[in-house]
């Protein structure tokens, strides 16, 4: 087995200027800030402002990261950027090649990976495995996310969930002893894309179309899908859940996260919870849970934890690391 680990050595974020509250959405849809907060948690979202792109905040969230890096690095230094992101600048060239010519990245490759909400954990599985074959020794990885540009304003269905947002962290090639990322699992079923999906694409309709999804079906596969995935990640390096520190969920909504954790046997003070501030930012929601949790001094060194997310396709994952 490789002796090189992904040591995560920062993290960055960035919500947008502009805030939504539930209030504001009940001016403009039949729904309320009660009905709101009981189903999902949600009390806000943050809404890109018009010009601004996904490249944009991926790019603030980006520099966020190498500003509080606790090993000084350049971008001239980052070998591997990509961007996980449903919501890209242009169909193409990928985002992930916007945000290395804005950062002056000028020695790394760039691509984007698209497994929507599962997006980050499915990123950084990819630069992991960069990683650990030795091929790349820094990596940023961003999630970075304009929903608000395929969300159908008119569907309360819909609408109250999603918000705009990026998040990042850089990775770093460590030969250091239990520290890094140790175990990741990935998983989809292509069978079950019809329960959440945007009602357009380039080669269907050559529209982006809007976001659709069967909700109490997603939050069914939600829950159970991402807690056994979690089971199975920490299964492969013999670990097992009462030996989770901190879970750092996607922040799809408080209620999943709640059954998810009650299913992983974890008391809510080990579960990161900030959909309340940002609504659910897709591949965005788990790097800005993380950067929170970072700055707010809720990590210590060695502790045990574990990411994870499930998306539209339906795709999930889960990654295990050591602080
Ligand atoms: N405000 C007020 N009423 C609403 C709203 C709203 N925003 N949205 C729906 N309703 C109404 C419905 O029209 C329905 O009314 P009816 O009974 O008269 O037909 C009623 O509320 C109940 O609707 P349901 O869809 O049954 O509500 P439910 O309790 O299932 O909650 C929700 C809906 C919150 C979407 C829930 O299904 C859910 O959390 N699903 C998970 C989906 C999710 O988080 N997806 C994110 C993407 S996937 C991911 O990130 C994991």
């Amino acid at each position: 087995m490789s002796k090189i680990h992904s040591a995560i050595i920062a993290t960055g974020s960035y919500l947008p200027a502009k805030v939504v509250t539930n209030h504001d959405l009940s001016q403009t849809v039949d729904t309320s800030d009660e009905w709101i907060f009981e189903r999902t948690g949600i009390k806000k979202r943050h809404i890109v402002a018009a010009g601004e792109l996904t490249s944009d905040i991926a790019v603030i969230a980006a520099r966020n990261a190498i500003e509080n890096s606790s090993i000084k690095i350049s971008a001239d230094e980052i070998d591997l950027i990509i961007v996980a992101t449903t919501t890209p600048d242009l169909t193409f060239p990928a985002t992930a090649t916007t945000v290395q010519a804005k950062i002056g990245a000028k020695n790394a490759f760039a691509f984007d990976v698209q497994a929507v909400c599962s997006g980050f954990v499915y990123a950084i599985t990819v630069a992991d495995n960069f990683i650990k074959a030795g091929q790349v020794k820094n990596a940023l990885v961003i999630g970075a996310e304009t929903l608000s540009r395929i969300v159908d304003w008119t569907d309360r269905n819909s609408c109250v969930l999603f918000g705009d947002g990026a998040g990042a962290v850089i990775l770093q090639a460590s030969e250091e002893k239990n520290r890094g990322i140790i175990s990741t699992k990935l998983s989809s079923d292509g069978c079950l894309n019809d329960i959440l999906k945007t009602t357009g694409g380039t080669s269907f309709n050559q529209k982006s179309g809007f976001i659709q999804m069967a909700g109490k079906e997603v939050f069914k596969h939600a829950v159970d899908k991402m807690a056994k995935s979690v089971i199975d990640a920490l299964a492969k390096v013999n670990l097992k859940t009462s030996d989770i520190d901190l879970l750092v969920p996607h922040q799809a909504n408080a209620r999943i996260l709640a059954s998810v954790a009650s299913k992983l046997g974890l008391d809510d003070n080990k579960v990161i919870l900030t959909v309340a501030d940002h609504a659910n930012t897709s591949a965005a929601s788990i790097p800005l849970a993380l950067d929170y949790a970072n700055k707010n001094n809720r990590i210590k060194k060695g502790d045990l934890i574990v990411m994870e997310a499930l998306g539209g396709g339906l795709t999930w994952g889960s990654v295990v690391l050591r602080w």
